[in-house]
């Protein structure tokens, strides 16, 4: 995830905001950069890799200067590199983003008709020619960025420098997190409060649409229409540790709480609503290609390949295509009938996983089209592949994944639609519903989180147990495999997901009063064959936990513990019952006393067979 810093005032610039670039490393970034003004003259300094690297150019080729912008960057679009690294120039402007801007296309090709010239891939670099346009229609630095941010769709926060001001940092947000503050040295921003707290514990929060302007002397923010806005200062109690994890005691919570605006950003932009249709400009196929692929093979590997089983369930019933899923391991060693224009989608957070590499290419061999759902941009698999979708998930801290199975799954949505109106196999009306469905996701997952201390307290009755059995059927028979997944590698309990309807043959041996039973049960066309099953748990008396549709009443007797789940399309549920599962599994690993981001014998990136 991106991170922005700012200074403004009597000291020297750089240092400052390479020391507040270092408090952002924990986000996570792939290159970093930044701008000063000094004695007139704006100066940039940028480099691929670690911070060591900007900090050795920055010795070599010092800078003075008491004002500057600086921002790590975590690819989103255009691969990692010095050119797409930011601040990002246009004449004596100068901008770091975070965010998507959507509608970046449109603009760039209208900024490329007005005689702007672009020089990186980003999305980011419209935003400095809109403002560098505006200033030389005479607006203050202020009123450029005010007026530029009217023309961006998306989410981002900004700050942006003109020599023509040389005092000033000009910032703005909308749904990306911009906080500022003040001390007798001059004035901060930043895009989250651990790099400012070497500086001040009184902070000032902008809001979406606010203007924040940074002087030596003071920080003043204006509304939309250029009304100064009275913002009280904010004190933070938090030491820099709690501040990296936005006040959560660990990642793996921080990231589960992401995830309403991981499943936003993934979809942003990647839509028509009026054609029902998505837009994928990534994913380098034509709509023949698609049409003539003879079949979808999915591959990934752990709680990756789980999403691809999820896209299974969802492909084979939205658009009628046969999908044949593998786990990375298994595939490269089996002679698999894959044939030439097959599609063959390679599922993975870090795009560095061995096996799922070796199976893409094994693929290639083949003559598959390959297609990344990847969360890494510029990662190994994301640049062999022919084409990608990435998820916008930002970096994944904690070793047990969840915000990347989330934005994985939805990915699976954004290609089932594509493939579904390329084929003609969903109207435009029907890929509008769908659209509509889709967009109703995050808020039901916020509905999730909102009810966090229910699934505590589930947790709090249970994680003494040794053993558990998770069961699910159809599009949610691979969540009770991930919701297992997620308890044994960070809880250490034993936990085993199975097809609800399998249970029969064999692992009821297991069932007793010793062993609680995860079943999920949406209201779905299999409900009744669910409650079947969970009938044959209870008559062996094993305590079910139950996850039923909002307004279940039905099962409520028969569990020892219900939770609820918002209604939505069956084959939209399994992200929210991943959602409800993840945290059982944290709290139950938390009341353990272990520590959740770093389990033991595990690796987050798996980079050797
Ligand atoms: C489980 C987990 C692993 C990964 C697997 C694949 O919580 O994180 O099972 O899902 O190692 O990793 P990626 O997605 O990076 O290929």
């Amino acid at each position: 995830m991106c991170g922005i810093i700012g200074f403004v005032g009597s000291q020297q610039a750089a240092p400052i905001l390479l020391n507040g670039l270092k408090r952002l490393e924990y986000r996570g970034y792939d290159s970093a950069g930044i701008a000063v003004i000094d004695n007139g003259e704006l100066i940039i300094r940028r480099s691929v890799g670690k911070l060591s690297q900007l900090d050795a150019l920055l010795a070599e080729q010092p800078v003075g200067g008491t004002i500057g912008i600086g921002h790590t960057r975590w690819a989103t679009h255009g691969r990692p590199s010095e050119q797409n690294a930011h601040p990002h120039r246009s004449g004596d402007v100068v901008i770091v983003h975070n965010g998507i801007i959507e509608n970046y296309l449109a603009l760039k090709h209208r900024l490329e008709a007005q005689g702007y010239r672009f020089d990186s891939e980003t999305d980011t670099e419209v935003i400095a020619h809109l403002v560098a346009a505006a200033l030389t229609r005479g607006r203050t630095l202020a009123q450029a960025v005010r007026e530029a941010a009217q023309d961006l769709q998306g989410s981002y926060a900004i700050a942006a420098l003109s020599v023509a001001e040389p005092a000033t940092i000009v910032t703005t947000r909308s749904g990306c997190p911009l906080v500022m503050a003040h001390n007798e040295q001059g004035s901060f921003l930043a895009s989250d409060v651990t790099p400012l707290l070497a500086h001040s514990r009184d902070v000032v929060y902008l809001e979406d649409g606010e203007i924040g302007i940074l002087t030596p002397e003071r920080l003043a923010v204006v509304d939309e229409a250029g009304q100064a806005v009275d913002r009280p200062l904010v004190r933070i109690d938090w030491d820099a540790e709690a501040a990296e994890k936005g006040g959560y005691p660990d990642f793996m919570v921080k990231e589960i709480h992401e995830q309403p605006r991981v499943i936003a950003d993934t979809l942003r932009g990647r839509y028509r609503y009026d054609s029902g249709e998505a837009d994928l400009p990534d994913l380098a196929m034509t709509a023949e290609e698609l049409i003539h692929a003879r079949r979808i093979w999915i591959v990934a590997c752990g709680t990756s390949w789980h999403a691809g089983l999820v896209g299974k369930y969802l492909f084979e019933e939205m658009i009628r295509k046969p999908v044949q899923v593998d786990i990375g391991s298994e595939f490269r060693y089996r002679e698999p009938m894959i044939q030439k224009d097959d599609l063959f989608v390679a599922i993975s957070q870090s795009g560095e996983t061995a096996d799922t590499l070796e199976a893409a290419r094994e693929a290639k061999k083949h003559g598959a089209r390959v297609l990344a759902i990847v969360n890494v941009v510029g990662s190994t698999l994301a640049r062999e592949a022919d084409g990608v979708i990435y998820t916008r998930c930002g970096p994944e801290i904690s070793v047990a994944s969840t915000k990347a199975f989330t934005g994985q799954v939805i990915a699976l949505y954004l290609l089932a639609l594509h493939i579904g109106r390329v084929r003609g196999i969903l109207s435009a009306e029907e890929g509008r519903w769908w659209l509509d469905q889709y967009l109703m996701i995050p808020s039901r997952v916020e509905h999730i989180l909102k009810r966090e201390a229910d699934l505590r307290s589930i947790a709090e009755r249970f994680y003494t147990k040794r053993n558990f059995l998770y069961l699910g059927r159809g599009i949610n028979y691979p969540i009770a495999l991930e919701g297992a997944l997620k308890l044994k590698e960070i809880s250490y309990i034993h936990a085993e997901g199975y097809a609800a309807g399998e249970m029969k043959h064999g692992p009821i041996a297991l069932i007793d009063e010793e062993m609680p039973v995860v079943v999920l049960a949406p209201r779905d066309r299999l409900y009744e064959k669910t409650v079947n099953n969970l009938m044959e748990v209870r008559a062996r008396n094993a305590p079910v936990i139950a996850l039923v549709t909002e307004g279940d009443q039905e099962l409520a007797h028969l569990a020892e513990a219900v939770f609820p789940i918002p209604h939505v399309h069956p084959l939209l549920s399994p992200v929210l019952f991943a959602v409800a599962l993840q945290l059982l599994a944290y709290h139950i690993a938390v009341l353990r006393g272990l520590d959740v981001d770093r389990p033991r014998n595990l690796a987050k990136c798996v980079t050797v067979e």
